[in-house]
């Protein structure tokens, strides 16, 4: 006999709350593929999203009920895991895809209310779908298993996302709301695994459903979401899900979702499955908003900056940001006044793989001065780093003239300092384009040469012409690398 499996991967029973539209829809679609006997899409969508569900699903013979509940009322939960059973008799795979954003505001200006829904619809609304699909599974006998294999009487897959396990400015009670269900996610495979029913989660990274719009429309332009509209700020995301940039698709999360239900992931239990093309690498210790001046020139925010409001601090833009037009991209509603050296100081690329400065007595700095917009201060604040890694800190720096030497006027600026983490790391390909461009640009204006020499050319490889065309869509990516740097 062939050891060789055949037939179908996932051939029981799915439940999906959220499962009308979007990434819910994407999952039942792909169970259908699986060859799942029947699927369940439950949500509180309107008849016509409900039909267009249905239509992508049944296109692939597989049964589909529509059920309308919402699953924030535990006895609308409970009726719908009664429904499916009536028709199916049986769940075998759950997916809590019910979700909302809610809003994309400050802490401080968030309507209280609407934070509490956030938690009522992806946290209490996960936890009701877990209660009664549990009780339905314990209840039935197990899905057929490979010879040898453990039982499995029924699979759970929560919906977190990449914000279980980090955040953005804006986004507390999504981010709450996603931390939590990971949290749950764990308590109950602990009890579930010895019914044998496993629980799990995944979390997506950014995938342009419209999970978001509606806030990103009231977000578009704030202190949140600087971006001047819904493709540009969508434009910085989704640029960041894969190092290949390319755009992820909804049946890359709906694929994942059925193999993790399968019985072969059995020693898959309390997971939580990033599901992000190595998003959250990229993002790990920053903030997952980046402001639209952090991806060049070409999505600048000049005309959602709002020119009236005072200046704060003078900035000190060092190492690879110092080119005068490449901060004047990263942060348009500032102003540049010129450059300036920052003595006992050098700049080198650490263990977190980001460009920054370190104590250092013979070294030197040099960098663009600016006076920053509110706007532009909060968006480097997020990308500069969370605050336990980076010091923001005030210090003294010479201003120097055209031909790079110092003017003798000293002025206090407000900079980001690495302090702690002085380990050496490596140069990313991204970063040497950016770092290339930052020279030439800034040589012009009075960047010392054998500044250039000493410190930063001899770490950077030759950029290919390729490179040297691409626009820079982020100062910040972490990839596999070239060259490490050398202790200065
Ligand atoms: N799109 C992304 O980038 C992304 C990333 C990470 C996680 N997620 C999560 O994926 C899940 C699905 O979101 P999506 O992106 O497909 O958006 P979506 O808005 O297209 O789908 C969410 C679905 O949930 C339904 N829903 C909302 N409240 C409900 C309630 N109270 N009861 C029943 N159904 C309800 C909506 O009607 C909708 O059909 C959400 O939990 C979301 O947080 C999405």
């Amino acid at each position: 006999m062939s050891d060789l499996r055949s037939g179908s991967l996932a051939p029981g029973v799915a439940f999906i709350t959220g499962g009308a539209r979007g990434l819910g829809n994407a999952i039942a679609v792909s169970f259908a593929r699986e060859g799942a006997r029947g699927v369940a899409l439950v949500d509180i969508q309107d008849e016509a999203t409900f039909k267009e569900g249905k239509k992508a699903v049944e296109k692939y013979g597989t049964k589909v009920i529509c059920i309308t509940a919402d699953v924030t009322d535990e006895s609308q939960v409970e009726r719908a895991v009664a429904e499916a059973v009536k028709e199916f008799g049986r769940i075998d795979y759950a997916a809590n895809f019910a979700g909302i954003s809610g809003p994309l505001t400050p802490v401080v200006d968030t309507d209280t209310a609407l934070w509490r829904k956030v938690l009522e619809v992806n946290t209490v609304g996960v936890w009701l779908s877990m209660k009664h699909e549990l009780k339905q599974m314990i209840e039935q006998d197990s899905i057929d298993v490979e010879s040898g294999r453990v039982s499995q009487r029924g699979s759970i897959v929560n919906c977190a996302s990449v914000n279980s396990i980090q955040s953005g400015a804006g986004s507390s009670g999504y981010t709450a709301s996603k931390h939590a269900v990971l949290g749950m996610t764990k308590a109950c495979a602990l009890e579930a695994r010895t019914k044998d029913v496993r629980v799990n989660c995944v979390s997506p990274g950014f995938l342009r459903t419209k999970l978001l719009e509606e806030e990103f429309k009231k977000a578009i332009g704030s202190e949140m979401l600087g971006a001047a509209d819904n493709d540009a700020a969508w434009g910085g995301f989704e640029a960041r899900q894969v190092r290949s940039r390319r755009k992820a698709s909804f049946d890359e999360v709906g694929d994942v979702v059925v193999l993790l239900s399968t019985p072969r992931m059995s020693l898959v239990v309390g997971h939580n499955l990033v599901i992000d093309g190595e998003q959250r690498q990229v993002d790990i210790c920053q903030y997952t908003m980046y402001p639209p001046s952090m991806q060049g020139p070409a999505r600048s925010r000049n005309e959602t900056v709002d020119t009236s409001k005072r200046f704060s601090e003078l900035y000190f833009g060092y190492a690879s940001n110092l080119s005068p037009s490449s901060m004047k991209g990263r942060c348009p509603g500032s102003i540049f006044c010129g450059l300036a050296r920052l003595d006992g100081w050098r700049w080198q690329i650490n263990e977190t793989q980001y460009g920054n400065i370190v104590l250092s007595a013979a070294d030197s700095v040099y960098g663009a001065l600016f006076f920053l917009s509110p706007r532009d201060e909060a968006g480097l604040d997020e990308s500069e780093g969370v605050p336990w890694l980076y010091d923001k800190q005030t210090l003294e720096v010479e201003r120097i003239g055209a031909d790079g030497k110092g003017l003798g006027q000293r002025v206090q600026v407000m900079t980001y300092v690495d302090e702690p983490r002085t380990a050496e790391g490596k140069i990313m390909p991204d970063y040497v384009v950016w770092i290339s461009k930052a020279i030439r640009d800034a040589t012009p204006y009075g960047l010392p040469g054998d500044y250039v020499e000493k410190y930063i050319k001899p770490y950077l490889p030759e950029i290919s012409k390729e490179d040297e065309e691409r626009e820079i869509q982020m100062v910040r990516v972490m990839a596999p690398r070239s060259r490490p740097i050398a202790a200065g």
